[in-house]
C-alpha cells in the first residue's frame, strides 16, 4: 500500500473556476484525494489583495468556488475544505514566518511580479499584497503538508514556501515537512484567444458552461490557414486542446491529417473538441445543481474549519513552542 501523504492546495476566489484549473490542478486533486489526506483551500483573505472594496463578491465567489469543487467530484467526506479567513492559525503564522524571509526575497517572487503588472498594481500595491506570498507559505505549513498540486504559475510560491520551511527549521528545530509541487497533466491551458486563460479575459471556458457556450468559445479558436488542403500547424492552440481533451489515439491522427493538409476543416475539429469537452462537463453540471442553496454548504464548511483547526492549532502551538513562544 502506498504511503498515505498531507496535501494542501487552493484557490483564490475570484469567480467559478474554468478548464484551465481542471486540467491543471483539479483533475490532479480528484485523484490524489481517493489515496491520501487531502485540504483544499479556499483563499478569500488573498482575495482582499485587490478586491478590498468588493466584500460581497468575495463571499460569493468563496461559495462559488466550493460549489464548483464539489460539481467536479471532491469528496466532502474525504477532502477538508478550508476557508482561509476561518483558520487563525494561518494569520498568526504569517507574521511569525514574515520575519524570516527578506522582503528583497518576496519582491523577486516572478509570479508576485507578473501580477503586479497584470493588475496594475505595481506603485501602488497594498502592504498586504507582498504579506500574501508569506501568507501561501503559512498555508501550506499550517497544515504541515507534503505536497502541493498546483499550476505552473504557483510553483514560485511553493519554492519560496520551501525556502521559509528550511529556514525555519534551521533555526528552531525540525517542525516543518518541506512541501514538494507537483504540476497536473497541462501547465497552462491557454484561452480560446491563445492569451492567458482568465475569466475576466473572457477567453475561458468554465466548468459551469452550457454546450452552447462551450461551443461558441471553441469556434473562437484561432485559425492560421486559408483551406483545408493547406497543411496546418500543430504547435498552436487549436491542437492544444485537441491534444488535452481527444483520446491521445486520436488526437495524433488528426495531427497527422492536419499536418498533411488532408482535407481536415478547423471547424470540424473544433466541434469534436467542443463535443469532448461538452461530455466532460455534463456530469460537473448536474452534480453543481444539487448544492445551490447556501444553508447546507454553509453548514458542511463549519463542519470543515473545525477538521481544520484542530491539526492548525496543533501546528501553531508546536512553532510556537520551536521559537520559544510558548508562556
Ligand atoms: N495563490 C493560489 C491561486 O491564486 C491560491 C492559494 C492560496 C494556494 N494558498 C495556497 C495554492 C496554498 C496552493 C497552496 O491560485
Amino acid at each position: 500500500m502506498e504511503i498515505v501523504m498531507r496535501i494542501l492546495t487552493g484557490d483564490t476566489p475570484t469567480g467559478r473556476l474554468h478548464l484551465g484549473h481542471l486540467v491543471g490542478s483539479l483533475e490532479s486533486r480528484l485523484a490524489l484525494s481517493r489515496e491520501h489526506d487531502c485540504f483544499v483551500l479556499i483563499a478569500n483573505v488573498h482575495a482582499f489583495t485587490t478586491r478590498a472594496d468588493r466584500p460581497a463578491e468575495i463571499r460569493r465567489d468563496t461559495l462559488e468556488i466550493v460549489r464548483d469543487y464539489l460539481a467536479v467530484g471532491l469528496d466532502p467526506d474525504r477532502v477538508t475544505f478550508v476557508v482561509q479567513s476561518e483558520i487563525p492559525a494561518i494569520a498568526e503564522l504569517t507574521v511569525l514566518l514574515a520575519m524570516l524571509v527578506p522582503f528583497q526575497r518576496v519582491m523577486r517572487n516572478p509570479t508576485l511580479k507578473d501580477e503586479l503588472v497584470a493588475k496594475g498594481l505595481v506603485d501602488r500595491h497594498s502592504f498586504g499584497f507582498p504579506l500574501y506570498a508569506v501568507g501561501q507559505c503559512a498555508d501550506i505549513l499550517t497544515f504541515r503538508a507534503e505536497l502541493v498540486p498546483v499550476g505552473e504559475d504557483q510553483l514560485a510560491h511553493v519554492e519560496l514556501c520551501r525556502e521559509i520551511a528550511r529556514r525555519f527549521n534551521l533555526l528552531y528545530g525540525d517542525t516543518f515537512p518541506i512541501p514538494e509541487a507537483r504540476v497536473g497533466r497541462v501547465g497552462r491551458l491557454a484561452g480560446v484567444d491563445g492569451a492567458k486563460m482568465g475569466k475576466s479575459a473572457g477567453n475561458a471556458i468554465m466548468l459551469s458552461d452550457d454546450s452552447e457556450t462551450i461551443r461558441a468559445r471553441i469556434a473562437r479558436l484561432p485559425t492560421t490557414r486559408q483551406s483545408i488542403t493547406e497543411p496546418g500547424d500543430t504547435n498552436g492552440v487549436l491542437f492544444q486542446y485537441v491534444r488535452t481533451f481527444l483520446p491521445a489515439e486520436r488526437a495524433d491522427e488528426l495531427a497527422d491529417r492536419y499536418t498533411r493538409g488532408d482535407s481536415i476543416g478547423d471547424g470540424t475539429i473544433k466541434a469534436e473538441v467542443a463535443a469532448a469537452i461538452d461530455a466532460l462537463l455534463a456530469p460537473m453540471r448536474s452534480r453543481r445543481a444539487e448544492y445551490l442553496e447556501d444553508a447546507p454548504l454553509l453548514d458542511l464548511l463549519r463542519d470543515h474549519a473545525r477538521r481544520a483547526n484542530a491539526i492548525a492549532g496543533d501546528t501553531l502551538a508546536r512553532a510556537k513552542a520551536a521559537m520559544g513562544l510558548a508562556f
